[in-house]
C-alpha cells in the first residue's frame, strides 16, 4: 500500500506560471512551415495557422522564448525588421539553411499578442556583440526620441514592445557553437552585456546561459566543467543576471523503462546542485537579489537519423516527471521552455493541413490547466523500483499545489510501474476534503504507445470523478500513467 500525506501548511514557495513556458527557433518546420506559414489554407492574415493557434491556446503557455537556440549565435536581428520584400536571405550556419527573414522580431511580438504569451528574446552572443544586444533592447522597449525608436514607430509599432526577458547567448559553453567561448570568455561577456542591456533598459530580467547538457550521461562526465563555468558566471557576472539557464534534454537509448523512470533522481540533483552553487556564491560575493533558475530549453530527444519520430508514452511520463521537478524546486525555478513549440520533438506537430497532438501534449496540458500557486511539501512511501545506477526509487512520482484560496488542491501523481495499478491512500494532515474530486489521467495501451497522424488518439486525457470526504480517500494509480486529482477541500 503507497500513502501520500498532505500538510497544507507545508508550503514550499510560490508556482511561477512561467514553468509552463515553450521555445522557438527558426529550424526546421518550427517558424516556417510551423508558426508561420501564409501559404497554408488555415493561415490568418498575420500568417499564423488558427488550428496551431487553437491547440497552443490549451496548453496555456506564459512565455516564449526566441529565435534561438543554436540559430541565434548567428543571428543579425536587424535582417528580420522593416518591409519584408527588402529584407536579405542569408546563409544560416547554426543549422546550414537558408534564413529569409521574413519572421522577425515584429511577427515574433504579434504572434505572443496573439496567444497573449510574455515575449522572452535571447540575443546573440556568438559571433554577435553588446552594441547589437542592447539596440535590439532599445528597438523593442524604447521610448525616447532615438534612431531605433523612430524605426520601430515606422515599422507601425508606436508603443513600445515591453519584451522583460532577455537572454545573453545560447548554450555558449559548446564548442559546436557559433562564437563558442571559454567560461572566462563568457563570464565577461555577461558582464558587459547586461551592463549595457540593463542601461538602455533597467526594468529588463536578464538570462545567462549556464550549461547545456543533453543526456543524463553527459552530466556525469561534464560534472567538474559544468559546475566551474556556473561558478565562475556567477562570481563575476552574478551582480548582474536574475536567471541562470540550463538545458535539460534526455532519452531512453538502451530502451529500459526503469532506468529511463530513474531520471526523476537526475533532475532532483541537478537542480539541488545549481541551488547550491547559486546560493553558495550568492553568499559568497554578497549578492542580495535573487537569482533563478530557469530551464529554458527541455524536453525529450531521441538521437534518431529521422527528425519526424513520435513521442510515446514514456515519454509523456518523463515530461510529467520534469513538471513535478520543477513544482518540487517552485523556490528556485522560475522559469522553464519546453523545446520546441512545434514540430521538433515538440508536443505539436503539424503536416500538410493536418495537426497532431503528441503524447507529451496531454501532461503538459493538464498541469498548465491545473496547477496551484503554491507548490506542497509532500510526504510519500509505498512500494519502490530499481533502474540504472538508482534503487529504492518511490514508484509513484508526487507532487502537490494548493490555490491561493486554499480551497483546491491538486495531487499529481506518476506511476512508473509498467504493470501494476498503485493502490494508495491520500490523507491531509490537517483540514478536509470537501466531497469531491475531478480525475484527469493521461494513458495509453501500453509505454510506447504513439499518437500518429493516422492513429491520433492512442494516447489521451480521461476524466472521472470521486467522492472524498474526510480526512483521507483511497486512489488506484493505473500502470504507466500521469493523474492530476483535483480536490475541494475545506
Ligand atoms: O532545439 C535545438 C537545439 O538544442 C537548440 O538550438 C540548442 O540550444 C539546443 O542544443
Amino acid at each position: 500500500m503507497n500513502h501520500i500525506k498532505i500538510d497544507l501548511e507545508r508550503i514550499l514557495g510560490n508556482v511561477d506560471r512561467n514553468i509552463f513556458g515553450t521555445f522557438a527557433e527558426p529550424v526546421g518546420r518550427v517558424v516556417y512551415g510551423g508558426i508561420y506559414e501564409p501559404d497554408c489554407a488555415l493561415a490568418d492574415e498575420d500568417g499564423l495557422r488558427s488550428d496551431l493557434l487553437a491547440a497552443v491556446r490549451r496548453l496555456n503557455i506564459p512565455i516564449l522564448r526566441y529565435p534561438g537556440g543554436n540559430f541565434v549565435s548567428g543571428y543579425r536581428w536587424m535582417d528580420g525588421i522593416g518591409p519584408q520584400q527588402e529584407r536579405p536571405s542569408r546563409h544560416e550556419l547554426a543549422w546550414h539553411a537558408i534564413e529569409s527573414n521574413q519572421f522577425g522580431t515584429n511577427e515574433f511580438i504579434k504572434f505572443c499578442r496573439k496567444l497573449k504569451i510574455k515575449p522572452y528574446i535571447c540575443t546573440n552572443c556568438g559571433d554577435g556583440d553588446m552594441r547589437e544586444a542592447a539596440d535590439w533592447v532599445e528597438y523593442c522597449n524604447g521610448t525616447g526620441d532615438t534612431a531605433l525608436v523612430k524605426l520601430r514607430r515606422e515599422h507601425g509599432f508606436e508603443e513600445p514592445h515591453k519584451v522583460k526577458y532577455w537572454g545573453i547567448g545560447n548554450e555558449v559553453d559548446g564548442a559546436f557553437q557559433i562564437g563558442y567561448k571559454t567560461p572566462q570568455e563568457y563570464a565577461r561577456a555577461v558582464t558587459e552585456f547586461g551592463k549595457v542591456m540593463k542601461r538602455v533598459d533597467p526594468d529588463i530580467k536578464l538570462v545567462a546561459s549556464a550549461a547545456c547538457q543533453w543526456q543524463g550521461t553527459r552530466w556525469k562526465s561534464a560534472k567538474v566543467e559544468v559546475v566551474e563555468r556556473g561558478q565562475l558566471m556567477l562570481e563575476q557576472a552574478g551582480d548582474r543576471i536574475d536567471y541562470m539557464a540550463l538545458h535539460c534534454y534526455v532519452h531512453n537509448p538502451e530502451n529500459d523503462f526503469n532506468k529511463y523512470m530513474t531520471l526523476s533522481e537526475l533532475f532532483e540533483e541537478r537542480l539541488s546542485a545549481y541551488e547550491g552553487l547559486i546560493r553558495a556564491v550568492s553568499l559568497d560575493r554578497g549578492i542580495k537579489h535573487p537569482i533563478y533558475i530557469t530551464v529554458d530549453e527541455w524536453n525529450v530527444w531521441k538521437h534518431l537519423p529521422r527528425i519526424d519520430w513520435f513521442q510515446n508514452l514514456e515519454d509523456a511520463l518523463v515530461i510529467a516527471m520534469n513538471l513535478n521537478a520543477f513544482i518540487r524546486h517552485a523556490y528556485s525555478v522560475k522559469m522553464a521552455n519546453i523545446s520546441q513549440i512545434v514540430n521538433r520533438r515538440s508536443p505539436i506537430l503539424t503536416r500538410g493541413d493536418s495537426l497532431l497532438m503528441q503524447t507529451i501534449f496531454y501532461p503538459f496540458e493538464l498541469y498548465s490547466r491545473t496547477c496551484g500557486q503554491q507548490a506542497l511539501d509532500v510526504f510519500w512511501n509505498g512500494e519502490t523500483f530499481s533502474g540504472g545506477e538508482y534503487t529504492g526509487v518511490r514508484t509513484l512520482d508526487v507532487t502537490a499545489t494548493l490555490d491561493e484560496s486554499r480551497k483546491q488542491l491538486v495531487v499529481y501523481v506518476v506511476n512508473r510501474s509498467q504493470t501494476e495499478a498503485m493502490e494508495t491512500t491520500i490523507s491531509l494532515a490537517d483540514g478536509q476534503f470537501a466531497g469531491n474530486a475531478q480525475i484527469s489521467v493521461v494513458n495509453g495501451p501500453d509505454i510506447l504507445a504513439e499518437n500518429t497522424f493516422e492513429k491520433p488518439n492512442e494516447v489521451g486525457t480521461g476524466e472521472t470523478a470521486l467522492e472524498a470526504s474526510g480526512k483521507s480517500f483511497t486512489y488506484s494509480f493505473e500502470p504507466h500513467s500521469v493523474t492530476a486529482l483535483v480536490c475541494a477541500i475545506s
